[in-house]
This record gives C-alpha cells, structure tokens and sequence, in this order.
C-alpha cells in the first residue's frame, strides 16, 4: 500500500509539473501517511521529483509546536522535507504554535497567495491525500464538529470535543474542488469504518462528503481495511 501510495503521488505531481510547470499538493497527518512520505523523501522516487517545482501544503494540522510529537509538521519533516532539495517558500506550514483562529485565517491567506486566487472558486489542488479515522473523519473535520458546515472558508480552527484539542483543518469546498483526492487506509482497525463509509446509506460520516466535484477520488487500502467489503463503494 505505502508503496502504491509513494508511486501514484509521484505519478500526480510529475504530471502535473508537465502540464503546468508546478504541482501543489496538501499532505494528511495521523501514523499511517509517514511510510509513504520516507519513499517519496528517498531514492529512487525522490530523484524523479523537481521538488523546486512543488507546493507542499497541508491538510490539517494539532494546534502545538513543530516540535511537538502529536505535529504533523513535524512528522512530515523528519520523513520528507529534511530528506529533499526543496525552497523554503515551497513548504506552507500550518502554524500550530500559534492561536488557532489566526493561524486557520493566515494559512488560508498563504493558500490564496500561493494560488494568486481571489476570493472565487477555491484553489484547484493537485493532489489532496487523506487518512480516515475510526470515527470517520478525514483531515481534521470531525463528526459533530461545524467544521463539517463550513462551506465559505478553505480553512477553519475547529475544538474537538473528545480530543481535548484544538486543530486546524482545510475545508471540504477546497477538498471538493482538487484534481486527485487520495485516502489512504490501512490496518485492521480501519475495517469497520470503511466498511460504513463505502456501504453505508446516508451520508452520516464527514470522509463521505468528500466528493470531488470535477476530480478523481481514489482510495489506496490494505487487505486488512478491505476485509469487510463486498462491493465497489456507492460513489
Ligand atoms: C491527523 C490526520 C487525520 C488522520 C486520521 C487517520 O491530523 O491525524 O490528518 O485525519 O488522517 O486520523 O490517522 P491514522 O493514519 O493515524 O490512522
């Protein structure tokens, strides 16, 4: 899985430095995305990347330091970023040190920015990866939390009740509108929730709102998180 993942994220950027001269990409967070992250940040697939070229962004981030073990900056630099040749004002951190409602309101200026987008359509990424949580959450947007009903920002500060934690997290109007939107999901403890997710009915999980309105949706899972499935998803 991680090295299918490695691969088809190499694919989506390489292409998409073809086609536009650049490739803007939103990174997820949690355990299971660093193995990916540590092939893309070593050979071979590192050399085929012009990381010069590239955008990193993130798709969420634990409102605490870099340095702090929950960040997913923090992860993702010590997998990908200390690995690779790429500027520094390629890497668009979330500033999780900082209070949440203006680090959300900075990083979406910095998104903006970086796609010389106004305040119209949302910016088109490349490539979005996503993980799924038990619960079924995606990014940071959370069952029960109005992160879900935010359909005006690209990215809000949300408090998640049963973590005790603040989060920063992209929106689903900005995950909707990117090219690929990749979840990748693994172990057997994800079984269940996939199961729900693909097969369900009603839309009752935030991760079945991402529905990409003129893009791919693909989902990269491991035998264990597939177990339970039957059927191709209701998509
Ligand atoms: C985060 C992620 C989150 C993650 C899921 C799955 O900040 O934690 O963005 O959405 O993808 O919680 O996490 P695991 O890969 O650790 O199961």
């Amino acid at each position: 899985l991680i090295h299918a993942a490695a691969e088809v994220i190499a694919s989506h950027v390489v292409g998409a430095v073809q086609s536009r001269g650049r490739a803007t990409i939103a990174l997820s967070g949690g355990s299971t995305p660093e193995g990916v992250y540590r092939l893309l940040g070593s050979d071979p697939l590192r050399s085929r990347i012009p990381w010069e070229k590239v955008d990193i962004f993130f798709g969420d981030e634990r409102c605490v330091p870099p340095e702090n073990p929950q960040s997913n900056f923090g992860m993702v630099l010590g997998a990908l970023l200390k690995h690779i040749a790429i500027p520094l004002q390629n890497i668009h951190r979330i500033e999780g040190e900082r209070v949440p409602s203006m680090a959300a309101r900075d990083y979406e200026e910095n998104i903006r920015t970086a796609f010389h987008s106004g305040a119209s359509t949302p910016p088109r990424f490349d490539v979005i990866l996503l993980g799924l949580g038990v619960d079924g959450h995606t990014a940071s947007l959370f069952p029960g939390t109005p992160a879900l009903s935010e359909y005006q920002k690209l990215v809000t500060d949300v408090y998640v009740g049963k973590l005790m934690a603040h989060r920063i997290t992209v929106t689903f109007p900005l995950i909707n509108n990117a090219r690929h939107v990749l979840f990748l999901v693994s172990g057997e403890n994800k079984t269940a929730i996939l199961h729900e997710v693909f097969q369900g009915d009603a839309l009752r999980y935030p991760a079945q709102h991402v529905r990409p309105v003129a893009g791919e949706l693909r989902w990269l899972v491991d035998q264990a998180a597939a177990s339970q499935l039957t059927t191709m998803p209701k998509q």
